[in-house]
């Protein structure tokens, strides 16, 4: 059975991870270890590039060490080498991917250049033996995307946003609040204690026809709130206030996706994922239209190299390979 180690580096995660498997049976994860940034990037309010490929640099070879442990395996004993080789920031995508493409040439073993979507709309089935047809909403800190998924490999893009993602609206307002680097949490947490319908947010497109998400004129709303009320507003009625938006939006959106398209079964997965107030929502409007939700365990949702590793396994029973002279692809699209 295929053993198949992977590395995710798009961001400012530096992630790796060992899973086996065969065709047809569920993959068995036999070991992830994520170092976060986050701290790091905390005190300049947002990923400084530069210091995120530095990291994933110095802290790469100690993860690959620390994953093989976990798994009780030796170098020799992997089968194939994954890595992220986009979307994401360029200096970081490199350093896993190089680093990947590295081990698989001295092994003589195949490489597999992943794409990091890719890993977030498989990782609600990582526990699954095979990917059901499926509406995929993918709503992570660079993207927000609905895809009609046929089978694994199989998509085509229903909608996506338009300008701002839906964690990048939650990033920058969070950042308007003065609140800690990444803001989508920190919102969340706010937002427990405040009133939804204190200020009342545009939800838009979400009554035209099409697909497609537009967050910054919410941005634009609760920033003008802010300068109008300066000093007096109230962080966890805001909070709450912009969250419903988000919140109408994405589900708006997805049940019409799931109606257009067809499909009874629903995943949700990406780093906004966490957010426990978009799974409970999105939840009960699924129930209520009799459709089935699979939401990505939460060790899933933000970014890690299991969901990657698994995206590799499944191409690499299907067959496929990629070059040693794969390139990175900063802006690579799903479909
Ligand atoms: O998938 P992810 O880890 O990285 C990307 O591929 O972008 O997603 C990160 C995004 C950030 O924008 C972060 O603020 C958001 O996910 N996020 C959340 C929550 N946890 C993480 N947004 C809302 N509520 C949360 N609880
Ligand atoms: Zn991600």
């Amino acid at each position: 059975m295929p053993t198949l180690l992977a590395i995710e580096s798009s961001c400012d995660e530096t992630a790796v991870a060992i899973v086996r498997g065969e065709s047809g049976s569920a993959a068995e994860l036999l070991a992830s270890v994520i170092s976060s940034q986050i701290e790091l990037h905390r005190e300049h309010g947002g990923v400084v590039p530069e210091l995120a490929s530095r990291n994933h640099s110095l802290r790469l070879q100690g993860l690959v060490e620390e994953t093989l442990a976990q798994a009780d395996l030796k170098m020799t004993e992997i089968d194939a080498f994954a890595a992220t080789s986009g979307p994401g920031l360029a200096s970081s995508l490199l350093i896993g991917s190089t680093a990947a493409k590295g081990m698989a040439c001295a092994l003589n073993k195949p490489f597999l250049a992943i794409n990091h979507m890719e890993g977030h709309l498989l990782s609600p089935f990582i526990h699954n033996s095979s990917i059901p047809p499926h509406l995929a909403l993918i709503v992570s800190g660079g993207h927000t995307l609905l895809i009609d998924v046929q089978g694994a490999g199989q998509y085509s893009k229903l909608g996506s946003t338009r300008d701002d993602a839906a964690g990048e609206a939650y990033d920058k307002v969070g950042k308007m609040l003065e609140l800690p680097y990444p803001g989508g949490p920190e919102i969340e947490k706010a937002a427990r204690a405040g009133n939804p319908q204190a200020y009342d947010f545009p939800r838009s497109m979400l009554s035209e026809p099409h697909l497609d998400f537009s967050f910054s004129g919410l941005k634009t709303a609760v920033l003008y709130t802010l300068q109008k009320e300066k000093g007096k507003v109230s962080i966890p009625d805001l909070a709450a206030s912009f969250q419903a938006a988000v919140l109408d939006i994405l589900v708006g959106k997805t049940l019409k996706a799931a109606k257009q398209s067809g499909h009874t079964l629903v995943a949700l997965s990406g780093g906004v994922s966490m957010n426990g107030a978009l799974r409970e929502q999105l939840q009960a409007a699924c129930n209520q239209s009799g459709l089935e939700l699979a939401i990505s365990p939460p060790e899933f949702c933000t970014d890690n190299a299991a969901m990657i590793a698994f995206a590799g396994l499944l191409r690499h029973l299907a067959g496929e390979s990629s070059p040693l002279s794969e390139d990175i692809h900063p802006n690579l699209p799903l479909v």
